[in-house]
C-alpha cells in the first residue's frame, strides 16, 4: 500500500486501508469469515435486532453506469448500520466534467470513511484506491463484479451449504461444479477467481468470440489458470452442475454490439433441457436484470429450481458483512 494513502488522522490503532477490488483480493479464509458473519447479520435484520456497528460512517457511492440492486443494497445496508451514505453520478458531480479520477479520490476519501464505485475499466477504480485514504470497494467494472459473486456463493450456502445445525458450512463449496454459460464478461471473470479462491470448478461455455480472457482474470500470481474447464457445448457443460448460472448478452457499455451478440449468443439462452441434465437438486442464478427469453427461459428463471429473488437480497447482507470487515476487523 502507498504511505501517502494513510491519512494521519487515522485513530491509534485502526486496522490498515484495505480495498477490495476484485474477488482474489481476499483469501478463503476472510470469506469464510464474511459468510459467516453476513448470515449472523441477516438473521438480526431479519428479527428487527439492531446492528449499528457503523455509526456516524460515512459511504459515499459513485454510479458511472445504472444500478438497481448495488444501489439499493449499499445505501440501504448502510443506513442500516447506522451510517449515512452520499450518492454521486457522473453526470452530476464534477467526474462527469473531466475532474481527474486521482483528484477526485483525494478529495471523496477525506471527507467520508469508505467508497464504493461502479465505473467502466478496472484501471479507473485501482487509480481511484491509490490515491484514496478510505477503503475502496468494486460496485461492478466491465472486468469485475466481486459483490455480485459474494452474494451468489453466500446464496449458494444457505440454500445447500448448511450443517445440521442450519448453520452455513462454508467448505461446502470445495469440490463442487458451477457452470457459466453465456458471455465471458465482467461476471465471468469474477467467478473464475472465486473458483480458484474457494476450491470449486468452474466450467465455461461462450460462443465462439466471447470468451473469458485470461488475461483479464487470472491474477498477477497466476490464480485462477487452469481452475476452468471450455465447454463449447453449453447442454454438456450444465451436465451433473451444481449450480447454472448466466447474465446478460451485452452488458453495460457494450451496447453497440448488442445485434451482433444476440447473432452469435442464440444458442446460450438457459433452458428446461440444460436445468435438466444439472444435479436434481441443481440451483440457477442471475445476477439481474434479466432478459426472459434471451440468456433464460422464463420457466427456468421463474421455476423452482431459481433463487434469484434470494440472490439479489443477499447483496445487501454480505455488503454489510464487507463494509464492516473493511472498517473495523473481524468482530469475532
Ligand atoms: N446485479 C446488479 O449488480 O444489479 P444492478 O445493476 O441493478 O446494480
Ligand atoms: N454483466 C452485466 C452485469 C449487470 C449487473 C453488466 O456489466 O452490465
Amino acid at each position: 500500500m502507498n504511505p501517502k494513502a494513510i491519512p494521519s488522522t487515522l485513530p491509534q490503532g485502526a486496522p490498515p486501508v484495505r480495498h477490495y477490488l476484485q474477488f482474489a483480493d481476499f483469501t478463503e479464509d476472510e470469506y469464510h469469515y464474511l459468510f459467516t458473519r453476513a448470515a449472523l447479520i441477516k438473521q438480526k435484520f431479519k428479527t428487527f435486532t439492531r446492528h449499528h456497528t457503523l455509526g456516524d460512517r460515512t459511504l459515499a457511492m459513485i454510479f458511472e453506469k445504472a444500478s438497481t440492486r448495488t444501489r439499493v443494497s449499499f445505501e440501504a445496508g448502510m443506513y442500516q448500520m447506522g451510517g449515512s451514505v452520499v450518492h454521486l453520478t457522473t453526470g452530476d458531480s464534477q467526474l462527469g466534467r473531466a475532474e481527474p479520477i486521482e483528484d477526485s479520490a483525494k478529495v471523496i476519501s477525506r471527507m467520508t470513511d469508505i467508497v464504493m464505485i461502479r465505473t467502466f475499466e478496472q484501471t479507473k477504480i485501482e487509480s481511484f484506491a491509490a490515491n484514496s485514504r478510505v477503503p475502496v470497494i468494486n460496485g461492478l467494472t466491465n472486468e469485475f463484479h466481486p459483490c455480485q459473486i459474494l452474494a451468489d456463493l453466500f446464496t449458494l450456502l444457505e440454500h445447500r451449504g448448511t450443517d445440521a445445525n442450519g448453520q452455513i458450512d462454508p467448505n461446502y463449496l470445495r469440490g463442487k461444479t458451477v457452470t457459466w454459460v453465456g458471455d465471458g464478461n465482467n461476471m465471468a471473470n469474477t467467478w473464475l477467481q472465486a473458483a480458484a479462491t474457494l476450491g470449486f470448478h468452474l466450467r465455461v461455455s461462450t460462443p465462439s468470440g466471447y470468451e473469458l480472457d485470461e488475461k483479464v482474470a487470472v491474477t498477477p500470481h497466476g490464480m485462477g489458470a487452469g481452475s476452468y474447464k471450455i465447454y463449447s457445448n453449453p447442454l454438456e457443460a450444465c451436465a451433473d452442475a451444481d449450480l447454472v448460472t448466466t447474465d446478460v448478452w451485452t452488458s453495460m457499455g457494450y451496447e453497440a454490439e448488442n445485434e451482433a451478440r444476440r447473432k452469435a449468443f442464440a444458442a446460450w439462452c438457459v433452458d428446461t433441457e440444460m436445468m435438466a441434465v444439472a444435479k436434481a437438486d441443481a440451483l440457477f442464478m442471475h445476477c439481474l436484470p434479466a432478459h426472459r427469453g434471451e440468456e433464460v427461459q422464463a420457466e427456468v428463471i421463474d421455476g423452482p429450481q431459481s433463487v434469484v429473488w434470494d440472490e439479489a437480497e443477499n447483496r445487501m447482507h454480505v455488503q454489510k458483512a464487507l463494509m464492516e470487515y473493511l472498517l473495523l476487523g473481524r468482530k469475532d
